[in-house]
């Protein structure tokens, strides 16, 4: 009897312990399940914080061969996956990102009718004239985004096989506001900048109130123009004589330089390239053809390579045999085409223009 109680006895003694026992094992199984749940999101975190296109450019598909790029080329390529569309045959077409930094009157729409002249590049126009656009950094990135997945859809959207998506930006549309976050943003997702801006501000300001003027005035036609097309055009609207502030003159002439200058410092931690738009005037086949393209520009050599640089790829390899080709110094050639501009900071764009 006493044998037969024993067990029983042991085990109601067992069940008076097991609370605690049962806690106990209760605490491990939650410690471990805890620590295996850090490591599950910490490694799905490290996946996802990997740069490039995996994070907001898409996940879907095959991994694109990288392999003949230059090291210091990768950041910069991208295979971005739109999810309303599929770039079918050219989801494999490397894309490089831009956005084009400037003001009004500096150029800007004139450089970018140039790029959007090329068929595989889409500069998509001032996207943050709308205000909402620019209420903070969370509908910034949220904008930026969409256009660098190749989904924005505006008239200078192109073909699936873009191989260079961007718009351009002017510094007062919140650029100065969220400069640390939007440089962040280009570094992370490897977007490259290209400043167009005036020397002569003075000048800019008589075509800012030029164009105040016209806005109202309608002189062409009673539609208002902020870009001119033709010789004809120009010199009516050059008919308008803005009359100065003087007292202001002089502070905006300051804050617009100052802009400038600070613009220039918020972002040199990017990979950018800055054009003074009197450099670009200057050249020559710039300056007596208005109807000059994109080609021209991309094939004066120096040009060449800082356009090719960021953005075709295909153009890079033509460039290549082009310069061996021509070169009576392999050598040469080879340095000159091997050392990347824009990794050098204190190139301006004279140097390729002018060169
Ligand atoms: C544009 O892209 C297509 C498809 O990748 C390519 O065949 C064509 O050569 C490109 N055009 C230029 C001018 O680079
Ligand atoms: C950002 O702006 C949008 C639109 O104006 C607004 O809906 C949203 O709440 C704002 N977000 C933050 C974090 O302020
Ligand atoms: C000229 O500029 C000054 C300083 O900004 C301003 O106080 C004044 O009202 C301006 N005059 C006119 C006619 O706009
Ligand atoms: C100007 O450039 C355009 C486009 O490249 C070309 O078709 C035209 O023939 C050029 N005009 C002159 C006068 O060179
Ligand atoms: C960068 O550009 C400056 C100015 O043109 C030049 O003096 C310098 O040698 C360049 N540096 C490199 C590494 O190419």
């Amino acid at each position: 009897m006493d044998r037969e109680a024993n067990p029983i006895s042991s085990l109601s003694r067992a069940s008076k312990k097991s609370p605690y026992m049962l806690l106990l094992v209760l605490l491990f199984v939650v410690m471990v399940f805890g620590l295996y749940i850090c490591f599950v999101s910490f490694k799905q975190i490290s996946v996802s914080l990997k740069p490039k296109e995996i994070s907001i450019l898409g996940t879907a598909g095959p991994p694109c061969d990288t392999h003949e790029f230059q090291l210091e080329e990768i950041p910069y390529v991208h295979f971005p996956h739109p999810k309303s569309y599929s770039r079918e045959e050219c989801k494999c077409t490397p894309v490089r990102l831009f956005t084009i930094l400037s003001m009004q009157r500096s150029g800007s729409g004139w450089f970018e009718t140039l790029l959007n002249s090329h068929p595989n590049i889409s500069s998509n126009g001032e996207i943050f004239s709308v205000k909402q656009r620019r209420s903070n950094f969370s509908t910034i990135s949220r904008t930026l985004d969409v256009v660098y997945r190749l989904e924005w859809v505006s008239s200078a959207a192109k073909n699936d096989c873009v191989a260079a998506v961007g718009f351009k930006w002017m510094l007062n549309q919140a650029v100065m506001d969220y400069h640390r976050q939007i440089a962040n943003y280009f570094n992370w997702k490897g977007v490259s900048v290209i400043f167009v801006l005036r020397r002569n501000l003075l000048r800019r300001l008589v075509s800012v109130l030029a164009n105040a003027y016209d806005r109202d005035a309608k002189q062409i036609n009673g539609i208002h123009k902020s870009h001119v097309h033709t010789r004809e055009e120009a010199d009516l609207l050059a008919r308008y004589k803005p009359t100065l502030n003087v007292s202001a003159l002089i502070p905006d002439l300051i804050s617009a330089e100052r802009m400038m200058r600070d613009s220039l410092e918020y972002f040199k931690t990017t990979r950018h390239m800055i054009f003074y738009y009197e450099d670009l005037i200057k050249n020559p086949k710039v300056k007596h053809n208005a109807t000059f393209t994109l080609a021209h520009l991309l094939y004066h050599k120096h040009t060449y390579v800082f356009i090719s640089n960021i953005f075709v790829h295909s153009y890079y390899q033509k460039l290549k045999s082009f310069l061996e080709y021509q070169s009576q110094n392999l050598r040469a050639a080879r340095l000159r085409f091997t050392s990347n501009p824009f990794l050098n900071r204190s190139i301006i764009g004279r140097k390729f223009i002018g060169g």
